[in-house]
């Protein structure tokens, strides 16, 4: 959910008056963010390019922090064209340059081939190649260097995701004076996975040099503590490690979305009217179902399409009464498994809408391009049912936004057991999408669940959400930072129902 270069087109969300400050007021002294991605991506012009903000959850929440304390964001812009530091916005953007090769075996060999599979409960078969490893090296050490250089004396430095683990320690040899924290957005495996890592006690040593370790749920915290425990000379609990003579927190933050921000846009009569002229062309009585994913194999695509091919061909939905509408972002498509990926999902989208569409009646509507941000809420506000069902996933942002659009409290939420939110949201339809029966099962209460339940459930979930928004991520993270200090939430929050 960091914003992402094949989503550069999506508008920007406008801060919401949370972000320009109300809940920022004890920000940090100095701030530096290390991510893969800039905050900002280029724009052609006729007269050149200019640099607009891209969206994404961690976009939103850093910014307004960034701006306040004139702090800098560490990133790689995209390319491979050399690029000047320059301010955006308040921010000093500090580029980073990666070269063809390494985008080859840094970004998409050691990130995307080997960590991201690895890492998503090796649903492809991890690759694992040691010039991969020795460019990830490389280029962490680039990355740790630009954060040493951006960051003033006693300052925080904030490192981001799989592709950046060896930056804690990295900077930590360079940098003793600064607090760095870093956060991971994707699972972290369990020990009998991520021992099959060659460079597993290098990873965690490189995460070990960090003074706040976060992940997204207490489970995947759970897993670094062990494994550090019996990998490194770390000794201490799962929530605060005892490494090189320092003390490490560890612990989960999910991170969320701006809650109020997508609640307005929702409500807007703008958005309203255009969820309606959406809902008159799939067909006014037609129950809308969506999907909106990058076309990642964690999504579970195809297995929600074949769910879905059940349900037509038992004939508990018909393409005159229903559709569902997958959206479905263009990701990665260089890595051979992406571009799969998208073949069979376009096979089977093409072989359900042979048998079961008719004229006029698309059973399956598929989009395969970036949304506007508003023309995404639109779906989100004219969609009955949204269906979230990762085989596996950090935590899964659509989830939440699909919930903070539904300010009449209707609309029914089915959710995979195996995203990250499922911890959070425990009043959504979960299920386990690789039990076909019941997935189809589920899908069908959903379609059929009373009005005054789904009201419930809906009021329940949105609650939640916007009690834990994505500025109420961020303070507990910094303020963990800062502090040396993190009150985990209480056990009952993140377990499942
Ligand atoms: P991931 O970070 O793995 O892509 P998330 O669900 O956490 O998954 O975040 C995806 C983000 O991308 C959400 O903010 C969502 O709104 C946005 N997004 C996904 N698909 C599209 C699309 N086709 N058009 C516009 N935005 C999209
Ligand atoms: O969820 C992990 C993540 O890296 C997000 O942060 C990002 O938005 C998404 O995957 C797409 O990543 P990429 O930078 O590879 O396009």
């Amino acid at each position: 959910m960091l914003h992402a270069g094949s989503r550069a087109r999506i508008n920007s969300p406008a801060p919401s008056p949370k972000a320009s400050g109300a809940r920022t007021t004890r920000g940090p002294a100095s701030l530096t963010v290390i991510a893969n991605r800039l905050p900002v991506h280029r724009v052609s012009t006729a007269s050149g390019h200019r640099w607009e903000s891209s969206a994404g959850g961690l976009v939103t929440a850093m910014a307004p922090v960034l701006r306040k304390v004139k702090g800098a964001w560490v990133g790689w812009a995209g390319g491979t064209t050399k690029i000047r530091p320059f301010h955006h916005e308040g921010v000093s953007i500090r580029p980073v340059g990666v070269n063809r090769e390494e985008v080859e075996k840094f970004y998409n060999g050691m990130s995307n081939r080997t960590l991201w599979p690895l890492y998503h409960d090796a649903i492809r078969t991890p690759d694992f190649q040691r010039s991969w490893w020795e460019k990830y090296v490389e280029v962490n050490q680039r990355f740790a260097k630009a954060a040493a250089k951006a960051s003033p004396r006693g300052s925080l430095a904030w490192v981001h995701d799989y592709h950046l683990q060896l930056v804690p320690q990295m900077l930590r040899e360079m940098r003793p004076d600064l607090r760095i924290g870093f956060f991971l957005h994707i699972p972290f495996p369990p020990e009998e996975l991520f021992e099959w890592l060659p460079w597993r006690s290098q990873i965690l040593r490189g995460l070990l040099g960090a003074d706040v370790v976060g992940f997204q749920t207490y489970k995947a915290a759970q897993n670094f503590s062990r494994l550090c425990r019996s990998l490194t000379e770390a000794d201490g609990t799962d929530t605060d490690l005892h490494y090189a003579g320092r003390r490490i927190r560890c612990g989960s933050f999910p991170i969320s979305i701006d809650f109020d921000w997508f609640d307005r846009r929702a409500k807007h009569p703008q958005t309203r009217a255009k969820a309606l002229e959406l809902r008159a062309k799939l067909g006014a009585r037609r129950k809308v179902m969506l999907s909106v994913d990058r076309l990642d194999y964690t999504k579970g695509v195809l297995r929600r399409l074949q769910a879905y091919e059940e349900l037509l061909e038992q004939g508990y939905v018909h393409a005159e009464d229903s559709v569902f509408v997958q959206i479905a972002t263009p990701s990665r498509e260089t890595v051979s498994d992406y571009a799969a990926l998208r073949d069979e999902v376009e096979q089977a989208v093409g072989r359900i809408n042979g048998r079961f569409s008719q004229p006029g009646r698309v059973a399956v509507q598929y989009f395969r391009r970036n949304l506007t941000r508003d023309d995404l809420i639109a779906y989100y506000v004219a969609a009955d049912v949204m269906l979230v069902t990762p085989l596996r996933d950090g935590m899964n942002l659509v989830a939440k936004e699909y919930i903070a659009c539904r300010p009449d409290n209707d609309g029914v939420l089915v959710l995979s057991e195996f995203a990250g939110a499922a911890h959070e949201l425990t009043r959504a339809l979960l299920v386990n999408p690789r039990d076909q029966t019941s997935f189809v099962e589920t899908i069908r209460a959903a379609l059929r669940m009373p009005t005054d339940a789904a009201r419930m459930r809906m009021a329940f979930l949105r609650a939640r959400v916007k009690r834990h928004d994505v500025f109420n991520w961020s303070e507990e993270f910094l303020a963990a930072l800062r502090h040396g200090r993190h009150e985990p939430r209480p056990r009952s929050s993140h377990a499942h129902a």
